[in-house]
């Protein structure tokens, strides 16, 4: 294998709280180990249009602290074609690029897949996604910081819901995942979690509705995971309002605002430490794997197995939303 002198780091996808904290320990890590660092901006659009920019220890000077990411971040139509793969490719070596750092979600590990193996790139990935979606770990940089911000918004809701003697329908994201809408239910004593994972008919809904109002409950708050098929919250409550009219359900979809804000601590650390073992990955000679966490111990995972193989939901949780709420 030819000798690694130079490392690339990019963000890509959607962007989650932690990315910097990221960019900062790959970043400082590397240079500690002799490497010198390249910044890619706007994730792989940023290799096609040759947006590289030279890395020092002073450009990731105080960022740990902020959400977004400093690189930027973008969805690359692109890079999904071999004529864009390649252009990507040419830049990279002409820069001196010689392994990849991807921080995203699963779309984005699944590009850095095809990349490494169409052109024989080493690649490290960072599991940097708000959804929780990947396999083979048990955390993904900026899902704590997300379910924070749900948390404390359905606190917030909670106050008008029990004034008015509501019912809301609150809409978090996910993707195509559960995991956001089940921890922040348990997190924020919702009433129910409906989640993609599980087949919702209205009456169960209806069901777990008047669980909660029949307890003398004068509200109730029902944490729903975005779902383009059935409508998500929106469509959920037009069902309920159709046939429960008794019902003055309320919706609100926190959207975007989940994405946002400081990383908390938990995200800052695993960050850090994720950061710290890709170019720890770099020099064991590892490639193509993520760098994932199962009880508390960081683990390689092969791409094959971080994409489309995610942890399955834990029903026991889904249960535990419905007997706390009683
Ligand atoms: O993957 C992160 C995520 O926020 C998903 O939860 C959501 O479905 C999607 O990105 C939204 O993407 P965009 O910001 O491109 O609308």
């Amino acid at each position: 294998m030819a000798t690694i002198k130079c490392i690339g780091i990019l963000t890509s996808g959607g962007d989650a709280p932690g990315m910097n904290a990221a960019i900062r320990a790959v970043t400082r890590s590397a240079i500690s180990h002799g490497f010198s660092v390249k910044g890619i901006m706007r994730g792989y659009k940023g290799l096609i249009t040759n947006e590289i920019i030279e890395f020092r220890s002073q450009s990731v000077s105080n960022i740990i602290q902020l959400g977004g990411t400093i690189l930027k971040t973008a969805r690359c139509q692109e890079f999904t074609t071999p004529e864009g793969r390649r252009l990507a490719y040419d830049n990279m070596r002409a820069a001196g690029i010689d392994a990849l750092v991807v921080i995203g979600g699963d779309g984005s590990l699944t590009g850095a897949s095809i990349f490494a193996q169409e052109f024989d790139v080493p690649i490290i990935g960072l599991p940097g996604t708000i959804d929780r979606d990947l396999g083979g770990t048990d955390h993904t940089i900026g899902y704590d910081t997300a379910l924070n911000t749900i948390m404390e918004s359905v606190d917030k809701l909670r106050d008008t819901a029990s004034s008015h003697e509501r019912l809301f329908f609150v809409e978090v994201m996910g993707h195509t995942a559960g995991y956001l809408a089940l921890n922040s239910a348990l997190a924020s004593g919702a009433e129910a979690a409906i989640i993609p994972e599980m087949e919702t008919e209205v009456d169960q809904l209806a069901e777990l509705i008047n669980h909660g109002f029949r307890k003398s409950k004068n509200s109730a708050i029902v944490i729903v995971a975005e779902n383009p098929e059935t409508g998500g919250a929106t469509g959920l409550a037009e069902r309920v309002k159709k046939e429960f009219p008794q019902y003055d359900a309320r919706v609100t979809i926190l959207g975007h605002l989940q994405r946002g804000g400081s990383p908390t601590s938990r995200d800052r650390i695993l960050a850090s430490r994720m950061g710290n073992a890709a170019v720890e990955a770099i020099l064991d000679g590892q490639r193509n794997v993520m760098i994932g966490i199962e009880n508390g111990k960081l683990t390689y995972v092969p791409f094959s197995k971080a994409i489309k193989h995610r942890k399955a939901i834990d029903r026991d949780v889904l249960e535990l939303v419905k007997i706390l709420s009683i």
